[in-house]
């Protein structure tokens, strides 16, 4: 925002200039708070109050899979953790913080693995090494895609090669959430806990359920 400008948009924010696209979003945002105390007027009220989400999402930093939205949820209904290819490495203190607070603190009932087609982090992995610390990260992909190469091999081109692998990749890191010592403790202690494996479409907008959810703790 500034004062020099001779032709501010209606809210005093600077149209012009290079900080224009960082000043629209500020603008946006005040549209977007008015729309939602217009149609709900306690609405950010209730959020300070407390967060109490049903679901946390471990989805892909992809920006055309924004978790809350595609599911068409508000605020405060999902707590979200989102990483290149979304996974959920056993050794991650980011991703386990996220899942420890969400499961017991939050008390999440559902925790949604949320990978998508056309993912660039599993796509890296099936292509020869990158440079810095994101071929570390991918690790985890790189070793599912060498693991699972009978099964890809045997798929017609690279684009289903990718696909599957998208899916398998979301089935691996479902494993990796249930066998964890956080859910697994959840179990014993009786909560309704739930762990489920999607995959996105983004040609499409349309989640595919890959029927991977688990209820309880693994058994091989
Ligand atoms: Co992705």
């Amino acid at each position: 925002m500034t004062s020099d400008c001779n032709s501010p948009s209606p809210d005093g924010t600077c149209a012009h200039g290079p900080d224009a696209p960082i000043a629209a979003l500020l603008t946006r945002n005040r549209a977007w708070a008015e729309r939602k105390t217009s149609a709900d007027p306690g609405f950010f009220k209730r959020l300070t109050a407390q967060q109490s989400p049903a679901y946390l999402w471990i989805g892909c930093s992809d920006s055309r899979v924004p978790a809350t939205e595609i599911v068409d949820l508000d605020p405060g209904e999902v707590f979200v953790h989102r990483n290149v290819g979304n996974l959920a490495p056993v050794d991650d203190a980011n991703y386990l913080s996220v899942l420890q607070y969400g499961v017991q603190v939050l008390k999440v009932r559902h925790v949604l693995v949320v990978g998508h087609y056309g993912c660039g982090g599993v796509l890296a992995a099936l292509q020869p090494p990158l440079q810095g610390p994101v071929e570390g990260w991918l690790t985890p992909i790189r070793q599912l895609a060498f693991e699972s190469r009978a099964e890809l091999d045997a798929l017609p081109d690279d684009q289903a090669r990718h696909d599957r692998l998208c899916e398998l990749n979301v089935l691996a890191q479902v494993r990796n959430v249930a066998a964890t010592t956080l859910v697994r403790d959840a179990w014993a202690a009786g909560e309704d806990l739930t762990i489920h494996g999607w995959c996105y479409s983004i040609g499409s907008g349309l989640i595919t359920d890959l029927n991977a959810t688990v209820r309880g703790p693994l058994t091989r």
